[in-house]
């Protein structure tokens, strides 16, 4: 497909400096496995799953052709009161996948509806249970929960919250997992796990018996890779349980082999009550979220209506939305017939060796890392955020794609990197960054 571009300025591009863009643009024309190429015929390793999303790698012809094939035969139908085989097969797909009895699943047509969704579905399971009052929220410090007014409200990031004002009340924050004595840390950090009690204080403060639930990122994506102190997640699980909170796990970014497996709960031993879902549930080939729930939260809501009647007076247009179904079943069958998630269990080690390698770069001062996940921290120049979009430019300009949250970079490769790939990634970013 060619499409010109001959004027860039009526795209208002999101979360980018659109004027800076518009006077010296970045645009993908192709992409296939783990690279992109430029309009100007530049070649670009994808360093970052294009958003976190394509973990089978760029240009996947089993799920271009699925969606063909959904498209042809029935290219949409509502899932209100009406319904199509392929949302079933992927909720029951998906339902084998997540841990124990989290066998429920909701669509939405992304990470940040799949957010919504979740503080809707907390608010009415307490609801149901005759705990109406339960309707605070707790979330955390540098936290991204995308950008809905639900999500807004849950984020810990400054600049996603400032011109918004006060967006959804009853929102409180823990601190975020970032210790200085956990700088340069492979892994689980050791210290850190007692952050967690700010949960227990909030209790304390408000009512356990107010709060509906817990909403975190096991790693702390965006934010730049934060990844749990070990023991953090634990307590968290602990403290919800002991206030009927429910905890919900934000795996947008760590679902679908991040972590070496299906998703972080897995990895961290720590089952939560909800999770949700997005980006390489369909490895980014088609816009969709999910949100995972337990039998006992299903069962509540449903059975707390009256006999006939619709239970939750929530849903998208596109909930269940056919051709992003077709997308994620042929993704989660590559993600099982290649073995992806073990074999990004396999590379890990490896990845992580690679990415902290740049320790000596002068400019890094801070490298965190688990599975396929890894962030750097950049001594910020003058203005918070200048370097790390320097960076990003300089990056982009000798070959490799990454994210920058500020100062923060991030690396995701896709998980069909090999060992060549990531050397080869890692080589752009130490010349990058040994020049800053
Ligand atoms: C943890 C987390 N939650 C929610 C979202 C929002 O997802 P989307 O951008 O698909 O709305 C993101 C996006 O990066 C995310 O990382």
């Amino acid at each position: 497909m060619h499409y010109p571009a001959n004027t860039l300025e009526p795209h208002w591009m999101p979360f980018t400096a659109n004027r800076d863009f518009k006077a010296e643009p970045r645009l993908f024309v192709r992409a296939e496995g783990i690279h992109y190429w430029t309009h100007r015929g530049d070649r670009v390793i994808d360093g970052v799953s294009g958003l976190f999303c394509c973990a089978a790698g760029h240009g996947r012809t089993e799920i271009a052709d699925a969606v063909a094939r959904q498209l042809t035969e029935l290219d949409y139908t509502s899932h209100f009161q009406v319904g199509s085989p392929p949302s079933f097969e992927l909720a029951r797909r998906l339902a084998a996948l997540t841990p124990e009895d989290l066998n429920h699943v909701f669509f939405a047509g992304s990470g940040s509806e799949a957010v919504d969704t979740a503080l809707k579905i907390a608010m009415a399971y307490h609801r149901a249970r005759g705990e109406g009052q339960r309707l605070r929220f707790v979330s955390r410090e540098r936290a991204y929960h995308g950008v809905t007014i639900g999500g807004t409200s849950l984020a810990g990031l400054m600049n996603n919250r400032q011109a918004f004002g006060a967006v959804m009340p009853g929102i409180v924050h823990m601190r975020h997992t970032w210790l200085p004595e956990n700088r340069f840390v492979k892994g689980q950090p050791e210290h850190g796990a007692e952050l967690a009690d700010d949960l227990q204080r909030l209790c304390d403060l408000l009512g356990g018996h107010t709060i509906a639930a817990c909403f975190v990122e096991p790693i702390a994506g965006s934010a730049g890779v934060l990844v749990p102190p070990r023991g953090y997640l634990e307590r968290l699980r602990q403290i919800c349980d002991g206030h009927g909170i429910l905890l919900v796990f934000d795996e947008v970014i760590c679902g679908f082999g991040r972590t070496g497996r299906a998703f972080a709960a897995d990895s961290f031993a720590v089952t939560p009550d909800i999770i949700t879902m997005a980006k390489a549930l369909t490895n980014g080939a088609q816009p969709m979220g999910a949100v995972a729930v337990r039998d006992a939260i299903y069962d509540t809501v449903v059975d707390a209506a009256p006999d006939g009647a619709i239970e939750l007076f929530h849903g998208h247009t596109y909930s269940g939305h056919p051709a992003a179904c077709a997308a994620a079943l042929a993704a989660l069958d590559i993600y099982e017939g290649e073995g992806l998630f073990a074999r990004a269990a396999d590379l890990s080690e490896a990845f992580l060796d690679a990415v902290f390698s740049l320790r000596d770069a002068p400019a890094v001062t801070d490298i965190r890392g688990y599975g396929m996940l890894a962030g750097f921290d950049l001594a910020p120049a003058d203005t918070p955020g200048a370097r790390g979009t320097e960076a990003m430019k300089r990056l982009f300009d000798a070959g490799l794609h990454l994210k920058f949250t500020g100062d923060s970079g991030l690396i995701a490769p896709p998980l069909v990197a090999g060992g060549d790939d990531i050397e080869a990634m890692v080589a752009i970013l130490g010349d990058v960054l040994r020049r800053l």
